[in-house]
């Protein structure tokens, strides 16, 4: 049988308080929408359309690079008026209708697949959970006999509905044809005055269709995300299944409770994360490596054996093979680190190329550099990369060694083998093999100190 999917996603999410859609806050490295649209994606459907609101191009581009259609419900008049609108783009269609809430970001592809496996023969079928907090939720009210016959939404809820423990869980699956006609008929009979999906399971049951609840023992799962709070919560149970699949596949994470990692970030065997490390985004880290606290790395490459020391960040770069980096280093986006290399304490990289072996241990700044390999830094190198209109690039050839505080001003070259005398300032290329020394010369005065005048202002 066919299968098509709707993903609601048009609500305006007035409960974040929040300028931006609420579809479209960050959670746990991606935008909430993506995670239910993920999951849905994981089915073998015949379609798959998201229902957005007019102007919701952010949301659009986003989804951009998923297997997506988009329908529009023109306002937010309610979650029926939102499948209603999703139904015609699939005007043609006939078969099964999996309905799911954009904001429920746990959803689990293995839980869609068996709502819609017990929906054989169904014409309405939806999955019910039982949370501790049942706030926000519509409840499912079943008649003497156990059969579903409604479901009321938690603002029209009355104390006695309050205490109905089972709960609508916002996925739902349905016969088309028997849907289509239903949603005709949904009023706006309700404090919200607003068409619920929910209204459909009453006018179904009444005319005498099979309507049904799947049990689903884990109500996190189907969380759904309305606040703020809400949308911690969606991330901590994200992260946790994160750390979960890591920690299953011979990670060390030391205290999952302030480690972050995001969904998509992989890490190999034998890695330890120490307490308060965060990996985001895309960012890969090889086996073995040794990651301790406070390190942020967002977007990046990190290779086998990597030891990446306390307080570090780094933002889309690469590093090679058994790098040391840290403590307290920053690598700027478009920094290389070489295999074996080493960037120490209260060190700058940006679009810089430091090659196997090298090292910069100490405070330096590297800028718009490419350096060969086992090239010595001085601490207090820095790279004047910048004339205050453009960006020059310095070069240092392998096994050049640059003494402390040396001022590089670029464009300039350091050739193979050469040396800087420290504390030099180097506007010319220096040749290969050669010493530079770009400072002003040392005076010493004899007994200078016992001759001194003493100061008018002195006091003495
Ligand atoms: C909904 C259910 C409730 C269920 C809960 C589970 C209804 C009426 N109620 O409540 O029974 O327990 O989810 O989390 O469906 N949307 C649109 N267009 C609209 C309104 C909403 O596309 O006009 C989208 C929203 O973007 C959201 C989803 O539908 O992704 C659900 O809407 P929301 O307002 O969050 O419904 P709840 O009040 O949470
Ligand atoms: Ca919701």
């Amino acid at each position: 049988m066919a299968l098509h999917i709707l993903i609601l996603a048009a609500g305006e999410g007035k409960r974040m308080l929040s300028a931006r859609p609420k579809l479209l806050h960050p959670c746990a490295g991606a935008p909430l929408i993506a995670h239910a649209v993920r999951a849905a994606c994981g089915l073998d459907a015949d379609s798959i359309h998201v229902v957005v609101g007019p102007d919701d191009d952010a949301l659009r581009a986003l989804l951009g690079d998923y297997p997506v259609e988009f329908a529009v419900q023109e306002r937010p008049r309610g979650t029926a008026d939102a499948v209603a609108a999703g139904c015609t783009a699939i005007a043609a269609a006939s078969g099964n209708l999996l309905v799911l809430n954009g904001d429920c970001p746990g959803v689990l592809t293995s839980t869609l697949q068996s709502l819609v496996a017990a929906s054989a023969g169904v014409d309405a079928m939806v999955l019910s959970v039982r949370p501790e907090e049942r706030s926000g939720y519509g409840r499912l009210l079943r008649n003497d006999d156990g059969a579903l016959v409604s479901i009321v939404e938690a603002s029209d809820a009355t104390p006695e509905h309050d205490a109905v423990p089972e709960v609508n869980g916002g996925v739902y699956c349905f016969d088309l044809e028997a849907l289509r006609d239903a949603l005709d008929t949904v009023g706006t009979d309700n404090i919200q005055a607003e068409r619920y999906l929910t209204g459909v399971f009453a006018i179904l049951a009444a005319a005498g269709a099979t309507v049904g609840a799947m049990p689903h023992a884990d109500a996190n799962e189907v969380h759904g995300v309305n606040s703020r709070a809400e949308l911690a919560r969606a991330e901590a149970l994200l992260r946790r299944r994160t750390l979960d699949r890591l920690m299953a596949s011979g990670v060390t994470v030391r205290d999952p409770a302030t480690t972050y990692v995001d969904v998509d970030v992989n890490v190999g065997a034998d890695s330890t994360l120490h307490p308060g490390v965060i990996l985001e985004g895309s960012t890969v880290v090889g086996a073995g490596c040794d990651i301790l606290s406070r390190v942020r790395v967002t977007n990046s490459r990190i290779d086998d054996r990597v030891t990446i020391l306390d307080g570090t960040i780094i933002e889309e770069s690469i590093v090679e093979t058994g790098a040391t980096l840290g403590p307290y280093a920053r690598l700027r986006p478009g920094s290389e680190i070489g295999a074996g290399a080493k960037v120490g304490n209260f060190v700058e990289t940006k679009a810089t190329k430091l090659g196997a072996g090298s090292k910069a241990g100490h405070l330096t700044y590297l800028g718009n550099a490419r350096i060969g390999k086992n090239v010595n830094i001085g601490a207090g190198t820095i790279t004047c990369n910048y004339d205050g209109v453009e960006k020059h690039e310095t070069v240092i050839d392998d096994g050049a060694f640059i003494g402390s505080n040396t001022a590089l001003v670029a464009p300039v070259r350091v050739g193979k083998n050469a040396y800087v005398g420290a504390g030099s300032t180097i506007t010319e290329d220096v040749p290969d093999g050669s010493l530079a020394l770009g400072r002003g010369r040392q005076v010493n005065k004899d007994d200078w100190a016992d001759n001194k005048q003493p100061t008018s202002d002195s006091g003495q």
